[in-house]
């Protein structure tokens, strides 16, 4: 296996599921490169330290421009908060490097063309880090698209639920507290959560052409963490909006952090005129299947539970009948860009993918404000 030298920014919840996926994939699946963690990049030296040696990496940096100027650096891995993702981007593909960029994208679509620009200039492999398409269960919901057993489809409905900010204590911004200060995350589950189902739902039915939305902030005001100051909340708490699919089938997307008693449940279900699918992230390893062709007097909703040799993934896995979770959605993505490294077809998503779904994030927080239905931007 030649080397493939990965530099690490960020070594939060993401920097750990990336570096978990880079020691893993090697034991798992027979690819042409194997990741070396190479260095990590954070501006704590101590804490970057520590991270090193728990996960191995050789060294570390605290200020990435010096990370992305090592010549002994083939990957830039972006696990740090939304509103780094551009600059470093933008400057790691000037660089030559390969990006693997955590989403969304950028901090709006404005932003995002920036960055898709600079990796096709540079002709940098690239991707972004929407691991959802990587669970099993959600790529066999694709296959059986793509193979037409739906027929037609009429109905996209997604959620992603938490309830993480009901505690009007809870200050804003700094370290863990980024994603309600709009300055770090550019929106609230917007960007965070329903970019999440966004980038779902368009790999599985196709682009999306009208949004219409409302949003609304609960807490007004929060302490923040970094000026101690009790300061407005700028961020969307919660939000929900209505889509048209240029495929002419309707949709319903709700995303919040105030729904008490769901942590993450990340929800979607389709429906067309043959059959219709349903995924629940708590339940990850089962996809729901109706098939309206089943003999009428069996017809019904099957638990189908993805652990089989033929389900995707699985055979790299263990025995039929045994599941994996979370962390392996990140393993694949790492498989699968190693894959599309050695065919020359980059893996999806790429940034220009990325990018379609903040044009879409940006048509639903404009139309939370205009109050009418938007079009949404077409990536060309
Ligand atoms: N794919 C997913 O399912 C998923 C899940 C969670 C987060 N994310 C995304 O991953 C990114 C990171 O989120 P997280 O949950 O890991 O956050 P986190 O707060 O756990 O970690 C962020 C890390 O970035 C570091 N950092 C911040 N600014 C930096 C800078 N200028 N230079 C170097 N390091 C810097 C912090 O020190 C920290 O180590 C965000 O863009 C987020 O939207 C994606």
């Amino acid at each position: 296996m030649k080397p493939l030298r990965i530099g690490l920014i960020g070594y939060g919840f993401m920097g750990r599921t990336h570096s978990n996926a880079f020691t893993q994939v090697k034991n798992f699946f027979d690819l042409e490169y194997q990741p070396v963690l190479k260095a990590i990049c954070a501006r704590d030296a101590g804490k970057a330290k520590a991270f090193a040696t728990k996960w191995g990496y050789e060294s570390i940096e605290t200020d990435w421009k010096k990370l992305i100027a090592r010549d002994d650096i083939d990957v830039i891995d972006i696990a740090a908060p939304n509103n780094v993702h551009a600059e470093i981007s933008i400057a790691a593909a000037k660089a030559g490097k390969m990006i693997l960029c955590e989403k969304p994208l950028g901090f709006n679509g404005p932003e995002a063309e920036k960055m898709v620009a600079a990796v096709q200039k540079a002709k940098v492999p690239n991707m972004v880090w929407y691991n959802y398409r990587r669970v099993p269960a959600v790529t066999l919901a694709k296959q059986l698209i793509d193979e037409g057993r739906l027929g037609k489809i009429f109905h996209y409905r997604a959620k992603f639920l938490q309830d993480w900010t009901i505690n009007a204590d809870l200050p804003q911004g700094g370290a863990g507290l980024w994603r309600l200060d709009a300055k770090v995350a550019g929106s609230g589950v917007t960007g965070d959560l329903l970019a999440h189902c966004i980038d779902t739902a368009m790999w599985l039915n196709g682009s999306i052409d009208t949004v219409t939305a409302m949003t609304e902030t609960f807490i007004k005001e929060r302490k923040h963490t970094l000026t101690g100051k009790v300061q407005k909340v700028t961020i969307d708490d919660a939000s929900a909006f209505l889509a048209r699919f240029s495929n002419g089938s309707l949709a319903t997307f709700e995303s919040t952090r105030y729904a008490r008693g769901h942590k993450a449940l990340y929800t979607f279900e389709i429906n067309g005129e043959n059959g219709s699918l349903f995924w629940d992230l708590h339940d990850l390893h089962r996809l729901q299947v109706f098939d309206y062709k089943d003999e009428s007097k069996v017809r019904g909703w099957k638990s189908v539970h993805i652990t089989d040799g033929d389900h995707p993934y699985m055979k790299n896995w263990w025995v039929p009948g045994l599941q994996i979770g979370y962390a392996e959605t990140f393993v694949h993505q790492v498989a699968d860009f190693i894959q599309g490294l050695s065919s020359g077809k980059m893996a999806s998503p790429t940034f220009k993918d990325g990018l379609a779904t903040d044009y879409v994030t940006d048509a639903v927080l404009k139309s939370a404000k205009t109050m009418k239905w938007e079009k949404v931007k077409k990536v060309k």
